[in-house]
């Protein structure tokens, strides 16, 4: 009896620590659920229908109004004259100097000077115009949602830069907006253009990784230089309140498209850990005079996902360190990497042997006129080391994806990050203008994006389980695998 009595009460304690620990963590937009943080979901409401594959009437002339012209914006703007069937209405910036400065873009192209917005409130009036189909936002991050929202409710599709969102609240005011109107809401994620990732993406969907159990991706560029520039320190200033992966999106997109995110995938849960601020509270002292410092120096983050596999994602704009995306796929016939060296490791038999003979061929400059192909050896490949640089260079040349085989050239002519900025842009309007599924949804921008807050609340947590909330409201198995569309 006595012993019952023991039990009982220790069982009673045990329950009250583990009730008090799971009620402590509580915040205004989520709560602690089977061991996990789990932010709230709001139910779609009357009116809103999936926006999974959803395609608008062929646009044949895309007519376009640019806000946000500091250092990004201009380069899109020119980007922009170099792609057919695109009319330049607007330029809009807080600075008429901004705007002033990005016209010359539109006269050198032989195009007509657009119509200038100047000051804060400005888009409003570019977005109510009627004669514009697409609002391309490149402003600070605080200012996305506000103005993709505006745009949208007047009828107009939007591309916003990364990340698209600063928030859940925001993810959702993202998709709650674009499933309401019926437009197109995609985030300007550059990196899922660059050509080793894209060629990576059409080796994955062709199976030669095997099955892809984990990825790894990063943000990790010194940002010293650039502090200075960004418009009343905006940049600085949002790291400084915030803590977590505020900028996921180039190392986190790429693999969630080669995992198939949403398209019969989708992201589970995470856990996020931080260092602390040394150079980034260093650098605020000098620069705003602040004592504290949210974001830490270096964050990492692991994603799970439905079907098993690992994301491990990095965050560091501070120290000294080589630029570094990371892109890693391992998988379990193969694997692929691109930072600090690119390369390919696979098992024997996964590539065909024509495109292993050719390198070998290309290395051994071997004239196949006086040669028997067949007496020719291929190269080898082993489970230990990387490729060799002819077989890699065969794989890449023999995997190009279709969109590169169509645009490198002039992507590679017009720039932009070396091509794949135009890459993206024209991909874009090509889709607008035959009527197709653009390339990235506005889930893509939701799950990119919410990294930010669920990292920071996971690491605020002490790196606590956050559940990554389903943006497509249970939809994720309805499209199986990625696909970029193209006209008949
Ligand atoms: N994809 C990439 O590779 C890449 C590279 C750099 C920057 N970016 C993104 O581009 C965006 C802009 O970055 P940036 O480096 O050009 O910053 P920036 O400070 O140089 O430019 C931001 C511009 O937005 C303008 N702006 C702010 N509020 C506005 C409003 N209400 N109406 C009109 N204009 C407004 C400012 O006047 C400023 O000119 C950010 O989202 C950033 O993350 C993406």
């Amino acid at each position: 009896m006595k012993i019952n009595r023991l039990f009982l009460l220790c069982f009673a304690l045990i329950m009250g620590v583990a009730l008090q620990s799971c009620c402590d963590i509580k915040g205004d937009n989520y709560s602690m659920k089977n061991g996990m943080i789990v932010f709230d979901e709001p139910a779609r409401a009357a009116g809103q229908e999936s926006m999974l594959q959803f395609a608008a009437d062929p646009i044949p002339v895309v007519r376009v109004g640019f806000v946000g012209l500091g250092m990004r914006g201009p380069g899109a703007v020119g980007r922009f004259t170099h792609i057919q069937g695109v009319e330049i209405k607007g330029l809009c910036d807080l600075e008429q100097k901004n705007v002033t400065k990005c016209q010359p873009y539109l006269t050198n192209a032989g195009m007509p000077k657009a119509d200038e917005y100047v000051g804060p409130e400005a888009y409003k009036e570019l977005c109510e115009r009627e004669d514009i189909d697409l609002i391309y936002i490149a402003t600070d991050w605080l200012h996305h949602v506000p103005i993709a929202v505006y745009a949208m409710e007047h009828g107009k599709h939007v591309a916003i830069e990364v990340p698209a969102a600063t928030s859940i609240e925001e993810c959702w005011q993202l998709v709650d907006t674009s499933e309401r109107t019926r437009r197109h809401c995609m985030m300007l994620e550059n990196c899922v253009y660059d050509f080793f990732e894209l060629t990576c993406l059409n080796m994955a969907q062709q199976g030669l990784f095997g099955e892809i159990v984990h990825a790894e991706g990063a943000y990790i560029h010194n940002l010293s230089d650039f502090w200075g520039d960004y418009h009343e320190n905006w940049r600085l200033d949002f790291n400084q309140k915030h803590r977590g992966d505020v900028y996921a999106t180039h190392g986190f997109g790429p693999v969630c498209q080669a995992l198939n995110i949403h398209r019969g995938n989708r992201l589970t849960h995470l856990v996020s850990m931080d260092s602390k601020s040394v150079v980034g509270l260093e650098t605020a002292k000098q620069k705003m005079g602040a004592t504290e410092f949210a974001n830490g120096d270096h964050t990492v983050t692991l994603v799970q996902t439905e079907n098993g596999q690992c994301i491990e994602i990095q965050h560091n704009v501070y120290t000294p360190r080589p630029y570094n995306r990371l892109y890693q796929l391992t998988g379990s016939k193969g694997f692929a990497n691109k930072y600090p060296i690119s390369g390919f490791t696979f098992l024997p038999g996964q590539i065909p042997s024509e495109i292993l003979k050719g390198a070998t061929v290309e290395a051994q400059k071997i004239d196949l006129s006086k040669v028997d192909p067949a007496s020719i050896p291929e190269a080898t490949l082993n489970p230990h080391s990387f490729v060799s640089a002819e077989v890699q260079n065969a794989i890449l040349q023999a995997y190009k994806h279709p969109i590169h085989r169509e645009i490198e050239e002039t992507a590679k002519k017009v720039g932009g990050h070396g091509g794949m900025d135009f890459v993206m842009d024209y991909r874009l309007v090509y889709c607008l203008q035959n009527g197709l599924p653009l390339d990235q949804d506005v889930y893509d921008a939701a799950e990119w994006s919410c990294i930010g807050e669920l990292s920071a609340t996971s690491a605020k947590h002490n790196s606590m389980p956050v559940a990554v909330p389903d943006f497509t409201r249970g939809d994720w198995n309805k499209v199986q695998g990625l696909k970029f569309h193209m006209k008949k």
